[in-house]
């Protein structure tokens, strides 16, 4: 069965800030690193080289976190970074680390929500997103607002999660419920959404073989390395819970029915 295109679940950008206020975004830490996204650096630096990010660059990273990218972007590249973010606590602990590490004077972090950025018209040469845009609710105008921010010729360059394969829609439920995702585009969504703002298409890749490959890895850490840790810092009920999420989303991988897409286009 397929799931309509147009159904959401209905989370709001709320339930979201407060998932990345609890202990989430420190699991997700600890099963990807600070930059908290599949593939890490080796995947910042491929989406920065394919933006064609230079020194002169000005960046704006959607959904920033932690900051982990930016940091990784400007001290490779020398370039300036605006990271924007909706939750308190993410941009706190991101203005900390890049405090601590010297690199105030390259990147600003913003509170802010994708649907309604808030920077002037024509700022920025290129945005960046990495794992997280399947969180907002609704991607075409995340994609207008990005278009609107970007210079003429500015590039957008991003990751998502992404809906590959077909499903019944008590799985669709169960994987976006546990992500807190409204839902997943497709990669074909996101590429005709794009065209349909007159962005140029200059790559759509699907990258879920590796997507597979990480959620395996992901599984085997949290059973093996860090059972312990998250019980004795959460609770039993919390490991319980990311495991059997966890769980659901390896074997849909699996199925490919979920997976992950590189996409970079050209305001026109
Ligand atoms: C998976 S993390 C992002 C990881 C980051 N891109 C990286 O590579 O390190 C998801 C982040 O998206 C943010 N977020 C989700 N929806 C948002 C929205 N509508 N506007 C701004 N930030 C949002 C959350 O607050 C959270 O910090």
């Amino acid at each position: 069965m397929t799931i309509k295109r147009g159904k959401k679940l209905d989370f709001t950008i709320a339930d979201v800030v407060d998932v990345y206020s609890g202990p989430v975004g420190i699991l997700w830490e600890m099963l990807m690193g600070e930059q908290i996204h599949v593939g890490g650096e080796k995947e910042t630096d491929a989406l920065a080289k394919k933006a064609h990010l230079e020194k002169n660059s000005t960046v704006l990273d959607v959904c920033s976190a932690l900051g982990g990218p930016a940091r990784y972007l400007v001290r490779r590249y020398g370039c300036t970074i605006t990271g924007l973010d909706a939750t308190q606590k993410m941009i706190d602990e991101a203005m900390k680390r890049t405090e601590q590490q010297e690199l105030s004077h390259l990147i600003t972090y913003k509170l802010g929500n994708a649907l309604d950025m808030p920077f002037k018209s024509e700022t920025f040469d290129v945005v960046l997103g990495q794992d997280a845009w399947c969180y907002v609710t609704n991607k075409n105008r995340l994609l207008q607002e990005a278009k609107r921010v970007l210079k003429p010729r500015g590039i957008i360059a991003f990751t998502d999660w992404l809906q590959i394969g077909t499903m019944i829609e008590s799985e669709w439920i169960d994987l976006n419920s546990f992500m807190v995702f409204p839902y997943m585009e497709t990669l074909d969504g996101y590429v005709n959404e794009l065209k349909g703002l007159d962005f140029k298409i200059l790559e759509a890749e699907d990258v879920s073989v590796d997507f597979t490959a990480h959620c395996h890895i992901y599984q085997d850490m949290l059973r093996k390395t860090l059972k312990d840790s998250i019980i004795a810092q959460y609770g039993k009920e919390l490991f319980e819970a990311a495991d059997s999420g966890l769980a659901k989303w390896v074997q849909a991988a699996d199925e490919s029915k979920v997976g992950r897409g590189r996409i970079i286009a050209q305001k026109q």
